[in-house]
């Protein structure tokens, strides 16, 4: 579970120190997420959890003419965004909870999120607000983790942690993985107020590592973020020893031309404000 402290905190100021890799991390989804995002015109477009902004700048700049506004509950995250978006005039962005904005005079034609909408404590109010300030027949497009078990880059890194540390599940529970079930998304988006609900299927490479010593980058990425870092950090030294040991172990299978890349299965899920 990931919940909104974690993002105002801890979780939100490591992804703003890191947002080069969790970018890149994501770099085999975003062009899909922005080609259906970018498939109709757009005027204004919200990007909901916007995060350290790489969807809302690109966004910007495919569309000169368009207003896009980036929100995140993360302070630091919203930092970052702004620092790299300090030269577009067309971009804007907000610290903010997607669960109660509404931009005055700003009714979206798209409404876009790369993995920023699973982890609202209360999915249908957040949707429906989302719905009711967006203009009629607006586009949602968003992208989100399918099962776990499709997912190693997160089971597998987790599961090297000791038997007795692993991390609690809780499939509907707020978090990377809660929009999974594409029942329960549709359910959630329905009973929302949005209509044609459709899913694509992604499989895509995650890459953890790149570079000379693509091994360390990769290693140095999963003790600083996702799913074991904050159990990893709480471990003593030999466990932790350990720990690395089997988590290099488990990279260098993967490890080809410079690059460690694990295998990342989402949904780009899209739907209309009826
Ligand atoms: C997995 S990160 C994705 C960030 C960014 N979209 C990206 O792809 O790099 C999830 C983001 O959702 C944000 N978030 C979580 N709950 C939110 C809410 N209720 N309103 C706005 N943002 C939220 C978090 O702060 C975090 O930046």
């Amino acid at each position: 579970m990931t919940d909104r402290s974690d993002w105002e905190g801890r979780v939100g100021q490591k992804w703003a120190s890191e947002w080069r890799r969790t970018d890149r991390s994501f770099s085999g989804l975003t062009d899909r997420l922005l080609a259906r995002a970018g498939a109709h015109p757009i005027q204004r477009a919200v990007d909901v959890g916007c995060g350290a902004g790489e969807v809302s700048l690109a966004l910007a700049r495919a569309h000169p003419d368009a207003r896009i506004i980036g929100l995140d509950i993360s302070e630091a995250l919203i930092g970052a965004a702004r620092q790299r978006g300090a030269e577009l005039d067309n971009v804007t962005f907000l610290v903010a909870d997607a669960g109660d904005w509404r931009g005055s005079q700003f009714a979206p034609d798209l409404v876009v999120s790369r993995h920023g909408v699973m982890f609202f404590p209360d999915p249908v109010a957040a949707f429906a607000n989302l719905a009711q300030g967006a203009a009629a027949n607006t586009r949602l497009v968003f992208s989100c983790f399918r099962d776990r078990t499709e997912n190693p880059w997160a089971t597998r890194v987790a599961s090297l942690l000791p038997p007795h540390m692993q991390p609690e599940i809780d499939p509907d529970a707020p978090g990377p993985f809660a929009f999974a079930d594409r029942d329960r998304v549709e359910g959630i988006l329905t009973a929302a107020g949005w209509s044609e609900v459709a899913f694509e299927a992604v499989d895509f490479a995650y890459v953890a590592g790149a570079g000379e010593d693509a091994l360390a980058d990769a290693r140095s990425f999963f003790l600083s973020i996702g799913p074991a870092a904050a159990v990893a950090a709480t471990l003593d030294d030999a466990a932790r020893a350990a720990f690395v040991a089997r988590l290099d172990a488990y990279l260098a299978a993967s490890l080809q031309d410079q690059l460690v890349a694990l295998s990342g299965a989402a949904w780009i899920v899209s739907a209309r404000s009826r």
